[in-house]
């Protein structure tokens, strides 16, 4: 079936699925208008470097590690945050790259990741009904009438906050920071002393070591810039479509479209409706996209999603973001994964091992059970060698910090120690401990696919 023409605001004539209701129409296109007028965050060149590299993944030759905050706050926007993001994030995509022998994508939840979609339109709380939160760009989480009111202006300080963490952040990835032999300082402090610290110190010696023979032999980090910099990419959920509209601009080299808000943008699991205004959007950018597959995605419904957003099978455009729970993933994912490849569609399969998991502690805190968020990842794995298919990314909600959000772990956090430090806007993060014990999961599941490489399935046509 032909689809109609796309524009930047052709999603405008469709159904809206978790759209704020702003009370002053008029403040809002002007907040639009005025977001018109502003340079773009990512350019369309870097854009067209991820999808080439996510193209890789696809064929197996990479693996994508995607992560970040569940929301991005005003409040906690911090140079010393940003840097312990980037360093844990640096950390895990060291051990999986040097334990797997792989490349790996690094794509921030970052810089853009602002808005929230909710289960409920209001949050009660002793018995008072309020609109719920919806991130920092759209409302404010207190809970109070005045703060819940969505404030077109919040838009403005979302594109500040994110073109201020994308300037550290290429600072950080090219200016000296994201050096190899660096390696051995990103250690962060308070990770000196965990469990993970020696398994890390140990590949951090060995990238030493290597670097150093490399230089005996000639081979100079002066001379080789992908041993001192790296490439690190943005992505966030393209929720608020009038902001995503307001930044979606003609790149002057090809003529086409790209959202300039982020590198990737993906589509959540509750905006993912074939005739949505959501699918709309995305369909018409030439950016990688990623799609939230839930446990209520149909294969036939997925097919016709792909056709939406992938008509073409442009290597590297759509990632699979699967997010179906441990308890469900081995019933949910290889009726997906067999309608995909009877179709003959090219995606990139990665792993949300953290929505599907979220629990109600005793307390009341809201959680993830680290053995949970484990075990979907150890059967994401299981399932894609049961198919023959390629295991190609993770997609983390996870900090810098020593937070106690997610339950268990090498420290083994209690829900009673949940209180210690629960500072999340929105979902449970994994605490930098638990994302680099995540990391050495991961790589060691990446070895052991590698070494079984040559039982991997080859498509007939190949
Ligand atoms: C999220 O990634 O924060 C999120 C809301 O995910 P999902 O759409 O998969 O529920
Ligand atoms: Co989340």
């Amino acid at each position: 079936m032909a689809e109609s023409r796309w524009s930047p605001d052709s999603w405008r004539l469709k159904p809206v699925e978790q759209s704020p209701a702003f009370p002053d129409a008029g403040a809002l296109a002007e907040v639009e208008r005025t977001l018109a007028g502003y340079p773009p965050l990512v350019f369309a060149g870097e854009a067209r470097k991820l999808k080439r590299a996510l193209g890789k993944a696809m064929a197996g030759e990479a693996f994508l590690l995607q992560g970040g905050d569940c929301a991005e706050s005003f409040g906690e926007h911090s140079a010393d945050n940003i840097r312990d993001f980037f360093r844990v994030f640096l950390q895990m995509a060291v051990v999986m790259t040097f334990a797997a022998a792989s490349p790996v994508i690094k794509v921030g939840r970052v810089a853009g990741q602002f808005a929230k979609p909710r289960s409920s339109d209001f949050e009660t709380i002793d018995g008072i009904a309020l609109p719920s939160y919806r991130g920092d760009i759209v409302n404010d989480i207190a809970f109070t009438p005045e703060a819940r009111i969505p404030d077109p202006r919040r838009q403005i300080e979302a594109y500040r906050q994110s073109a201020a963490t994308l300037n550290l952040l290429r600072a950080f990835a090219t200016g000296g920071y994201a050096n190899l032999e660096n390696a051995h300082r990103w250690m962060l402090g308070f990770v000196k002393d965990s469990p993970q610290s020696g398994r890390y110190q140990e590949v951090a010696d060995r990238i030493t070591e290597t670097l150093g023979f490399m230089r005996a032999i000639g081979l100079d980090p002066e001379a080789h810039p992908e041993l001192r910099a790296t490439d690190f990419y943005t992505s966030h959920e393209a929720l608020l479509l009038g902001f995503e509209q307001a930044m979606t601009r003609v790149d002057s080299t090809t003529g086409d479209y790209y959202a300039t808000s982020g590198h990737m943008i993906w589509i959540g699991d509750r905006t993912r409706q074939p005739d949505g205004a959501h699918i709309e959007y995305a369909r018409g950018v030439r950016n990688p996209l990623g799609l939230k597959c839930g446990p209520s995605l149909k294969a036939d419904e997925l097919i016709r999603l792909i056709d939406l957003l992938d008509p073409t099978q442009e290597p590297g455009r759509l990632t699979l973001i699967c997010r179906f729970g441990a308890d469900k993933i081995e019933a949910s994912l290889p009726p997906l994964i067999r309608a995909v490849e009877r179709e003959g569609r090219k995606v990139l399969w990665s792993c949300d091992p953290m929505h599907g998991n979220t629990i109600k502690a005793a307390n009341g805190y809201k959680t993830r059970p680290f053995e949970r968020v484990v075990g979907e990842i150890k059967s994401f794995f299981a399932v894609h060698k049961g198919e023959g298919t390629h295991a190609g990314g993770v997609h983390l909600e996870m900090t810098g910090k020593n937070v106690t959000e997610c339950t268990g772990g090498a420290r083994a956090i209690s829900e009673a120690d949940l209180h210690d430090r629960y500072h999340t806007y929105c979902d449970p993060r994994l605490n930098a401990e638990q994302a680099i014990e995540v990391a050495f999961l991961v790589a060691e599941l990446l070895k052991a696919e590698r070494l079984s490489a040559p039982a991997r399935h080859v498509d007939a046509a190949e």
